[in-house]
Order: C-alpha cells, then sequence, then structure tokens
C-alpha cells in the first residue's frame, strides 16, 4: 500500500496544503515546530483512527477554525482509493471512504497499514507496563481487526466486574458470570499476544544486534498475569484464568487482579532489565529494532507493505548506530522527518526531500 497524496485542511498549523508522495522514500526536513511531525500525525489517523500522540480530535483542529479536514488518496487492494476524515469542536469526527461515510471509524484497519517511529515510543521502554500493553494491542488491532472488537469487550466486562466488586453487597451470579465471559475474551487476548511477540522477538534480536554493530543482545519476554501459560491453547488458558478470578482475592481487594489489564512485557538487553539499566542510545534502538521487526511481520500478514514513518530517528544514536539504521531504510514507501539536512546525504538510495516551514510545504 502506498500514499498517493495527503491533504490537510485546517489541521494543526496547516491552512491548505496538498502533499504529493512518491513511491519510496519521503523526507520532510526543517526547524523545530514547523509541522512535521504533524504530517505523520495526519497519516497515522487514517490507519488507526486516533493520534499517535494521544491527542484529542479538538487539538487536531487548526486554531480558531471551526473544524479540520483531512483527505488521503492511496493505493491499496490493487486499486486506487480516497479517505477523508472530519475533525468538529463537538461532535465525533467522520470517515468516509471513497464517498461512503463509515460507521466504524477504525473501518481503514486492514485496508491503510502503518507502522510508526516516533519519540513517544520511548515511553515503551521506561513507563509502566501499560504503555507496553498499549504497543501490543495497537499494533495487533492492526493485524487482526478482530482482536480490536476482542479488546473492546473485554474492556466492557472488566468495568462492569470492578464496579461489581465494589459494591457493597455483591451479586455472586452475576461475578460469576463477568468471571466466565472475562476468561473468555481474556484467553483470547493473551494467544494474540503470546501469538504477537514470538513472531517479533527474533526478528526484533536480529535487528537490535546489526544496530548495535554485534555488541548487545536483545530479548523479549511475554510476563501474563497468570503463571505458566506459555504453549497453552486457548480453550486451556479459559479455566486457568477463570480459577484465577474465582480465588476470593478480588472480593478482598475489590477489583479485578489477574488478567490481561496485568500483562507485562519484559526487555532483556544482555540479560539485563533494560527498565532499569538502558542508556538512551539503547532504549532508541530497542523501539526502532521492534518497529522495523513489526514492519517486517505485517508484510507478511498483509501481503503489502505497510507504510513506515520515522519521526526524528536519529537523535541521541552515535555515528555508528545511525549508519546501521539508515542501511535498514528499504524502498518501500517511507516517510521521514529530520532537522537536520545531513541526514540524507547518508542515504543510497533515490528520495524526495521537501521543507517544511511553519505549517507550508516548500518545493513541492
Ligand atoms: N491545533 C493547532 N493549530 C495551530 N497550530 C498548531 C496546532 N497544534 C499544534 N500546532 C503547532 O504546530 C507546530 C508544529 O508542530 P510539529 O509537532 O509538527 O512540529 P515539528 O516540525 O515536528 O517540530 P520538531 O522538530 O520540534 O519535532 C507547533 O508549533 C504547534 O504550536
Ligand atoms: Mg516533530
Amino acid at each position: 500500500m502506498k500514499i498517493e497524496s495527503i491533504t490537510l485542511h485546517n489541521f494543526r498549523n496547516y491552512a491548505d496544503e496538498s502533499i504529493l508522495m512518491g513511491d519510496g522514500i519521503n523526507i520532510f526536513y526543517g526547524e523545530n515546530a514547523q509541522g512535521k511531525t504533524n504530517i505523520l500525525e495526519a497519516v497515522y489517523l487514517f490507519s488507526s483512527a486516533k493520534s499517535h500522540r494521544g491527542a484529542k480530535d479538538k487539538e487536531l483542529i487548526r486554531f480558531s477554525s471551526p473544524e479540520a479536514q483531512i483527505s488521503m488518496k492511496f493505493y491499496s487492494q490493487q486499486r486506487s482509493q480516497e479517505a477523508k476524515m472530519y475533525f468538529y469542536q463537538n461532535k465525533n469526527k467522520q470517515l468516509f471512504i471513497n464517498e461512503i461515510e463509515q460507521k466504524k471509524i477504525k473501518a481503514l484497519l486492514g485496508i491503510f497499514s502503518t507502522v510508526i517511529f516516533s519519540p513517544e515510543d520511548l515511553e515503551l521502554i521506561k513507563d509502566g507496563p501499560e504503555a507496553r500493553r498499549r504497543f501490543l494491542d495497537t499494533d495487533i488491532s492492526q493485524l487482526r481487526p478482530n482482536y480490536y472488537k476482542i479488546l473492546k469487550d473485554y474492556g466492557r466486562v472488566l468495568e462492569m466486574r470492578n464496579n461489581l466488586l465494589k459494591k457493597e453487597k455483591i451479586d455472586k451470579d452475576l461475578l460469576e458470570v463477568y468471571s466466565m465471559k472475562l476468561a473468555k475474551y481474556g484467553a483470547k487476548i493473551m494467544i494474540h499476544r503470546q501469538l504477537f511477540i514470538d513472531k517479533m522477538k527474533q526478528k526484533a534480536k536480529e535487528i537490535y544486534f546489526f544496530i548495535s554493530d554485534k555488541k548487545e543482545e536483545l530479548s523479549i519476554s511475554y510476563r501474563p498475569s497468570i503463571d505458566k501459560t506459555y504453549e497453552l491453547k486457548e480453550k486451556e488458558i479459559v479455566p486457568k484464568l477463570y480459577e484465577a478470578l474465582s480465588s476470593g482475592e478480588d472480593i478482598l481487594r475489590r477489583s479485578t487482579l489477574k488478567g490481561p489489564h496485568r500483562d507485562e512485557v519484559i526487555f532483556l538487553i544482555d540479560g539485563k532489565d533494560a527498565k532499569s539499566y538502558c542508556s538512551q542510545g539503547q532504549q532508541r534502538s530497542i523501539v526502532l529494532s521492534l518497529k522495523l521487526a513489526e514492519f517486517v511481520f505485517m508484510e507478511e500478514v498483509l501481503g503489502e507493505s505497510p507504510v513506515l514513518l520515522l519521526d526524528d530517528i536519529l537523535s541521541e544514536l552515535d555515528a555508528k548506530r545511525r549508519e546501521k539504521l539508515i542501511s535498514f531504510i528499504k524502498d518501500n514507501q517511507t516517510i521521514i522527518t529530520c532537522t537536520d539536512k545531513d541526514f540524507y546525504y547518508h542515504l543510497d538510495k533515490p528520495f524526495i526531500a521537501r521543507k517544511i516551514q511553519n505549517g507550508r510545504v516548500i518545493g513541492k
């Protein structure tokens, strides 16, 4: 899949801009705060219906404008298509695909896919487990649109169960119904996460080894909140999770203590926990390795390359790691932002470079 063009209307600091995208590497460079990341944000919105920096819809609308519109012509499923998204101050956003309004705002899942690396992703290593679960969930949803629905169902039942547990008098029958449902949805989530990590970890390890100039080894492991589920089938996890939910502990603590909402993912560099010991450059290298591994994995599953979005990838990396990383960028459509023009002197592939200045694209 690839983007043919994107148009931004009253989106962030863009009044009205249309940008044609090249099939290969597209570089947007410029000083800080000019609008480089805003372009990536618009592209990412089409693939996941939310901002990669967690912005609210209202914040995407240009200051003092009533609404914003972004549209994108793209090639996917062997044909040119068009998607449009409208953002409003006081109502939900709308998505149109080929002029037809979509009931589901995530209707482009699986049709238009991206893999993004952005500085915000560095939280993946240092922040709490929630950031790592979010990473898994966002990526698996792009690969398996049904996963997103299971997550929502799980979240809904979890909320109801936690509300019930906070009541003075707990209806035990209802609690059991919720526990059974949670076990059913939870097992599905755990299986998807396990599979995803299994697929990713070898690839990410190879990429990290390469970026670190064969000096360091990355390992990733999935730590679900209930033990010994590794290599179990979904049918076998359901009773285990149900049992964990029925231990009585939840009633004492008035909260659901086990389940995928408590899962953890551990990153180790040379056997040491990355969260506690990694330098800035190592963190960045881990996240980049993960993203590039995810890209390869998505390519396999989708049978098409997703669009790769790389926001400010090189800062904090030393010359050797920079060089290794750049050599990893392929010919498929990639959108790169950077402040430093030096970046592309190292590229040995064709590219299109455009300057971004105050919400305008210079040299279209
Ligand atoms: N809703 C909005 N309306 C108008 N301007 C906005 C809005 N939201 C953000 N901006 C402005 O957009 C500008 C550019 O944002 P962006 O994050 O794209 O910068 P950038 O070029 O990636 O910079 P950096 O190199 O620092 O990452 C910021 O100056 C910000 O004030
Ligand atoms: Mg930026």
